[in-house]
């Protein structure tokens, strides 16, 4: 399932709001539309990690794509894989991933800044 962020993100001095952290489904990835893009935000091995949701190959849409237990996305559109903690494309086969804005827990709220 996907949560939807963009029409909600408000920019916070610089930052943008995401969610509390403890309210946001973490089965769920959640889509942030932000100035600089769009990106994912999920939980990977009990952390929030956030990566690009536009494949760099075809602009396919990544937020569409399951994290396999290696920490690697497969885009849906022609199968070329990520690795989300890197931005590398595994295969070799078009650009990296496009740099992921830090993402930051402040009072229990995250934010991508
Ligand atoms: S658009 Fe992602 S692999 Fe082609």
């Amino acid at each position: 399932m996907i949560g939807w962020h963009g029409a909600m993100n408000r920019q916070v001095q610089g930052s943008v709001f995401i969610g509390n952290a403890s309210e946001l489904d973490p089965l769920e990835t959640h889509l942030v539309e932000t100035q600089a893009g769009r990106f994912c935000v999920r939980r990977w091995r009990d952390e929030w990690i956030v990566h690009s949701a536009v494949c760099p190959h075809m602009l396919g849409p990544l937020n569409e794509a399951e994290l396999d237990k290696h920490g690697n996305i497969t885009c849906p559109w022609h199968g070329y894989r990520f690795d989300v903690s890197t931005g590398q494309n595994i295969d070799a086969k078009c650009n990296d991933l496009m740099q992921a804005p830090r993402l930051i827990e402040r009072d229990g709220k995250l934010y991508l800044d």
